[in-house]
């Protein structure tokens, strides 16, 4: 590990905003000893209707022993990100500068939109939800597709002081029922539909039951805010296509493309009805800076979702310098980030960073796959991109097809290639590195999470030597430390829990509505630190090697899931007794569920049943989730005291006989009955 070292190309360091090591290590020491004066030089580009207390910039408690946990930034100061994004650009003179380049899932689709003009679009769309009631601090679910109008619904909610909370439109309508419940929001802003690839999603149907389940729980949401997505699309799209699939759904309504969408009176409403009266002006809602600005569901190790919550300020200052410095963004460059705004990557590096240096992004709605395996390349080299932003698992699933894809384009224009969500195998950063960035671009592996707002391990461009696999150092103001199991600090090289020991700016804040549970999963284990769950490997260099959860969460494809969500999802079938799930490695989506099912007396283990839970698990939680192998177990390994022992059971899922201490077993003879059942991993 470590041996080989890329150094960054030379044209592209003789012209990036860091140029040399030197460069950034001294910009990371004053970061780190005086913060103040680092992010209030950063803050002078932004504009603040009351400017921060001097005495107040920066305060935090990071030690639970101590007290309760906070963080405040720019106490006092007052602003509106919305405003810093579309007002202070339009007024600077990007007014006519393309903010977003949109591609549709078929490649006839496209469109585009000026900075001026989706001021405009916003300031609309926040007139229409002042008209249904929204005011500062209400929440605003969205789920919704890749499309232009997501941008221009959560720059409406916070342009008027409301808080989004977005959920992924690839959630069941379970999991999406969950996270408006818990966040009680008054409006939902969804779509009639979208194709991925060659597949319908009917979202507006699953919002409906969503909705409808909520409503069961005890919340009723006011307002459904419907677009009319479908029939503007082109016609190959839409070939054969809405009507049938829509299928015979009552009551109904017919968009004007005569396709049938479900709808409730009094509370569903056509996003473009709304819009045709509202005001193009709107004026901004000035919020304090530690006022929240959104909330983000990401998975629990109990399996509860946890509602990761921003502020204004900080989050603000945060997403526009990683940006600016971790993918070189310089004006006239074009920036493509291809994750779904349902993740916090789409929030801050879809959003809210791009923007906020008045960048021009490309916003894709399909998937690399579609019409053909080089979807990608072709709209690089379409749009002219320079900055790509991507996840290890659709590198691997692109490598699966050869380079002869790929080689069909130029992708003369690429100069950063980032990657985000798990580790980066050296392999596909091999791939990344030659075949897509020909060996002349940087490639910057970004750690971070829903939790830190913004990246804070990661390589600068044309600045930090590259070794693969590795996200190497520090963004500034963030100060990493590794800790072994008795919290004692592991200086120089070896291996740890990851934390942190001071907050930088873009940092969470809380978790929605539920303080206690942010400072006992963040700040309990290790008093005087932020733990990120995951662990990490310091080599002689200093770099870090992020080397995955040390708890019950697993990455598959880059999302991040809980174990114990899955698990009680599997036992909640009436056949299932007891259901143990662990992490396994998987060739292209970095990891994968594999699970262990113990059926009732009465059952017998069956492929019908095992399709069941499958489908069982993608319907409450979503695709993305659904298990890769069930395994029948007669028994589980458990402790005297009853606990799984799930150390034993990834030993089974890996086919690895070494399984060490056994001596708390209570039973040993299910162990071999385990082992014979495995399935392998296709
Ligand atoms: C993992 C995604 C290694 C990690 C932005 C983290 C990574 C979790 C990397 C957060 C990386 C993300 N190298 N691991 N470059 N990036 N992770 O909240 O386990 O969806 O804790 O945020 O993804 O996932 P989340």
């Amino acid at each position: 590990m470590g041996k080989t070292v890329y150094m960054p190309d030379s044209t592209l360091s003789r012209k990036s905003h860091i140029s040399s090591m030197a460069q950034y290590l001294d910009m990371y020491k004053s970061s780190i000893d005086t913060p103040e004066e680092f992010w209030g030089d950063i803050a002078k580009q932004f504009h603040w209707e009351t400017p921060a207390s001097p005495n107040k910039f920066f305060s935090y408690n990071f030690d639970i022993t101590k007290g309760p946990i906070h963080i405040k930034w720019m106490e006092g100061a007052t602003t509106n990100i919305c405003y810093n994004l579309l007002d202070r650009n339009v007024k600077s003179g990007l007014g006519d500068k393309i903010a977003f380049y949109w591609e549709g899932n078929d490649p006839d689709d496209y469109s585009r939109l000026t900075y001026r003009k989706l001021l405009e679009e916003v300031c609309r769309f926040a007139n229409v939800l002042k008209s249904k009631g929204v005011t500062k601090g209400d929440r605003v679910a969205i789920y919704m597709p890749m499309i232009l109008e997501v941008i221009i619904a959560i720059l409406a909610c916070s342009r008027i002081g409301a808080v989004h909370t977005i959920v992924f439109a690839g959630f069941s309508a379970d999991s999406f029922a969950e996270r408006m419940l818990d966040s009680k929001c008054k409006v939902v802003v969804t779509t009639d539909g979208v194709w991925r690839g060659q597949k319908l999603l009917c979202l507006k149907e699953i919002c409906d039951s969503a909705l409808e389940r909520c409503k069961k729980l005890g919340h009723e949401v006011e307002t459904c805010i419907v677009i009319e997505h479908l029939p503007r699309l082109s016609a190959s799209q839409n070939r054969n296509g809405i009507t049938e699939e829509n299928g015979d759904i009552s009551p109904e309504k017919r968009n004007a493309f005569g396709s049938k969408i479900p709808w409730t009176e009094g509370r569903d409403v056509w996003w473009h009805e709304e819009m045709e009266d509202a005001s193009t002006s709107c004026y901004p809602v000035w919020v304090g800076a530690e006022d929240p600005l959104f909330m983000l569901y990401t998975s629990g190790s109990t399996g509860k979702p946890k509602g990761v919550l921003h502020t204004t300020a900080g989050y603000l200052l945060y997403a526009a310098s990683t940006f600016k410095y971790v993918f070189d963004y310089r004006p006239g460059d074009v920036y493509w980030c291809t994750a779904d705004v349902g993740w916090i990557t789409g929030h801050t590096y879809v959003v809210y960073g791009p923007l906020a240096n008045g960048a021009t992004s490309v916003l894709f709605e399909g998937t690399p796959f579609h019409p053909d395996n080089d979807r990608y390349w072709l709209i690089v080299d379409k749009y002219r991109v320079n900055q790509f932003y991507t996840a290890p698992t659709a590198l691997r699933a692109l490598m699966k097809f050869g380079d002869e894809p790929v080689k069909k384009h130029s992708l003369s224009t690429l100069q950063v290639l980032g990657s985000v969500g798990e580790p980066i195998n050296p392999e596909a950063w091999h791939w990344y590195y030659k075949i897509i960035g020909h060996e002349k671009c940087s490639i910057v592996d970004t750690f971070w999470q829903t939790e830190t707002g913004g990246h804070v391990i990661t390589p600068l461009p044309g600045c930090t030597p590259m070794k693969p696999g590795s996200a190497t150092l520090p963004f500034f103001g963030v100060l990493p430390v590794l800790l072994d199991e008795n919290g004692k600090e592991i200086l120089g090289p070896g291996e740890g829990y990851l934390v942190f020991r001071r907050p930088w700016p873009g940092i969470m804040r809380t978790l929605f509505a539920n303080h206690e549970r942010f400072e006992t999963t963040y700040f309990k284990k290790f008093p005087g630190y932020y733990c990120t769950g995951d662990g990490a490997h310091r080599d002689e260099d200093g770099y870090l090697w992020v080397t995955g959860r040390v708890d019950d969460m697993l990455n598959v494809s880059g999302h991040l899931l809980s174990t114990a969500e899955v698990e009680s999802t599997l036992s909640a079938h009436p056949s299932i007794a007891e259901a143990a799930v662990v992490s396994q490695a998987h060739p292209i989506k970095g990891e994968c569920l594999y699970c262990f099912v113990t059926p009732n007396e009465d059952v017998e283990f069956s492929e019908k049943l095992t399709d069941e839970l499958k489908r069982k698990v993608r319907e409450k939680i979503g695709p993305f989730a659904t298990p890769e192998v069930i395994q029948h177990a007669p028994g589980l390994p458990k402790t005297r005291s009853g606990k799984i022992m799930r150390r034993i059971l990834r030993k089974v899922a890996q086919n690895d006989r070494d399984i060490g201490d056994i001596s708390t077993l209570a039973d040993e003879g299910i162990i071999e009955i385990l082992f014979q059942n495995r399935i392998e991993i296709k």
